[in-house]
């Protein structure tokens, strides 16, 4: 077998393998680097140019699929993964969930719960980024795009209307857009700034994913505060694995069925 990315010098103890990209990954990698029972490694896509340093050991990269992901589990004697992507990675889930399986590891999902609508809100929910684009409708509108940037290239078929961009990375290939602003910008956001965000640009329509947590319901908060309408990309129905949400529930997870008695 190829260097194990795990302390070898700690074969005994259980092997914890986290899928992040998330905030609620970060932590409980925190959470569990000072934790001397355990093992932990934390894995990344690699699709931030400039990641922020990790708590524990980190390999970055797709596996290879679901097979090999399972792959990587048998090879790697992990005990436990923690699905701890973010909602709308869809993919690496569905892989986690069919590679533990197959590999007989046990599964954790931390899922953030999702936002709800509060009185003042005016959201309109649409089941995908595609279907968000139908709902800013024909006229020109002043939107603010808050979906990251994979899939900001469906708005290249609603050009009549005036784009702001917030990514942590720039969109590539450029947008074929005649009016869009880019912002680079990483997490957290102050309702204050984005309160401040919106009235500069005039923003009349915000897209943005249900995502919930806090680190980015400042946008949300401010849309409430200003009257602007929300279109709200629904997260798709998640695998039905075991799941918790938030960091402490994840902890007593792992004592539960990692740690002895
Ligand atoms: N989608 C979002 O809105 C969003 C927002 C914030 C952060 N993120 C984070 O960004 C990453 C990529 O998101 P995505 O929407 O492109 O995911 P995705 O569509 O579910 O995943 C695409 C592929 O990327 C690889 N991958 C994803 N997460 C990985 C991880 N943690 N470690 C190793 N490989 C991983 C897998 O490749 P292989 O099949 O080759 O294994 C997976 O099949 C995720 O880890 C997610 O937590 C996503």
């Amino acid at each position: 077998m190829a260097e194990s990315l795990f302390d070898t010098s700690a074969m005994e103890k259980p092997r914890i393998l986290i899928l992040g990209g998330t905030t609620e990954a970060r932590e409980l990698a925190s959470r569990l680097a000072g934790d001397t029972r355990y093992n932990t490694v934390i894995s990344l896509a690699g699709r931030t140019a400039d990641p922020r340093p990790q708590p524990v050991e980190a390999r970055v990269g797709g596996f290879g699929g679901a097979e090999g992901l399972a792959d990587f589990l048998i090879a790697e004697k992990v005990a436990l993964v923690v699905d701890a992507t973010h909602p709308f990675a869809a993919r690496i889930s569905h892989n986690a969930a069919a590679a533990a399986m197959a590999a007989h590891v046990r599964l954790l999902a931390l899922r953030r719960p999702e936002w709800q609508a509060q009185a003042g809100d005016n959201w309109t929910d649409v089941g995908s980024v595609a279907e968000a684009v139908t709902a800013l409708g024909e006229m020109p509108r002043r939107v603010f795009l808050a979906i990251g940037r994979q899939e900001a290239f469906h708005f290249e078929a609603a050009p009549q209307h005036i784009y702001v961009i917030r990514s942590v990375d720039p969109v590539t290939p450029p947008l074929k857009l005649p009016d869009a602003t880019a912002i680079l910008a990483t997490g957290p956001f102050a309702e204050t700034d984005e309160i401040d965000l919106l009235k500069a640009h005039r923003i009349d329509a915000i897209v943005a994913k249900n995502s919930g947590g806090a680190a980015t319901y400042g946008k949300i908060a401010a849309a409430r505060k200003l009257g602007i309408t929300v279109i709200m990309v629904e997260r798709r129905k998640p695998a039905d694995v075991p799941s918790v949400s938030d960091c402490n529930a994840a902890l007593q997870r792992i004592d539960h069925w990692l740690s002895p008695a």
